[in-house]
């Protein structure tokens, strides 16, 4: 990876109050997109991984039974905590856990993984091993929102930056999700350098 955990925590700690007001139009259908694909059931959790400030975890709380809201910045989470305190939300929860360790409390049965904006920070032997601890888990389906390849990277372009981002060509992530037990349902292309993936458990549909 271009930059430690720990430092990607330390760049978030710092952009944490500030984050929710930086957000592209693409970004926002990104995050929309993620939000309508997941589609939890009433009895569903969901696991919101890379959660940031919240923005996926908080607009599923309606329609989930309990979602939980992972991610390796205490500044990000701190704001997270911060909404549901605003919003007397009572099933959603903050706490920390990286992809590839969720920090999913033991007996929990995960219905639903998302993740929006966050992948990328990790290289591409990563995130394989982020979707195969994701595939450990065994839920029903995967959305996974982020900046992707289509074409060709283009680095001048927005979405991310090359020094510390590492994001993937739409296949790699493909392959790395049906290289486990899922199948791809639908792909979204929001820009040429930004998308969303919906994997399913081969077993369920
Ligand atoms: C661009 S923000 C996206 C936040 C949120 N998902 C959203 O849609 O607004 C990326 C988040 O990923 C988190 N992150 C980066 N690497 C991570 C990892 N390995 N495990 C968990 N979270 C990570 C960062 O701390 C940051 O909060």
């Amino acid at each position: 990876m271009k930059r430690s955990l720990p430092e990607h925590a330390a760049r978030f700690d710092e952009k944490a109050a500030s984050y929710d007001g930086t957000k592209s139009p693409e970004y926002e259908t990104c995050a929309g997109l993620v939000v309508d694909h997941a589609d939890p059931g009433r009895e569903d959790v969901v696991l919101d991984l890379g959660t940031g400030t919240g923005a996926i975890a908080l607009a599923l709380a309606p329609d989930a039974r309990r979602v939980l809201g992972r991610d390796i910045s205490d500044g990000m989470l701190s704001q997270a905590r911060e909404k549901v305190a605003a919003r007397d939300v009572e099933n959603v929860s903050f706490g920390s856990g990286r992809f590839r360790a969720p920090n999913v409390p033991e007996g929990t049965d995960v219905d639903v993984v998302t993740s929006n904006f966050a992948m990328h920070h990790l290289d591409d032997a990563t995130k394989r091993d982020a979707v195969d601890a994701i595939a450990d888990l065994e839920p029903r389906r995967v959305v996974l929102g982020d900046v992707m390849f289509f074409g060709t990277p283009d680095p001048d372009e927005p979405f991310y930056s090359p020094d510390v981002d590492d994001p993937a060509t739409v296949g790699v992530l493909a392959d790395a999700l049906t290289d486990t037990d899922f199948a791809i349902t639908a792909v979204e292309r929001v820009h040429e350098q930004v998308g969303v993936l919906v994997a399913e458990r081969e077993t369920d549909r």
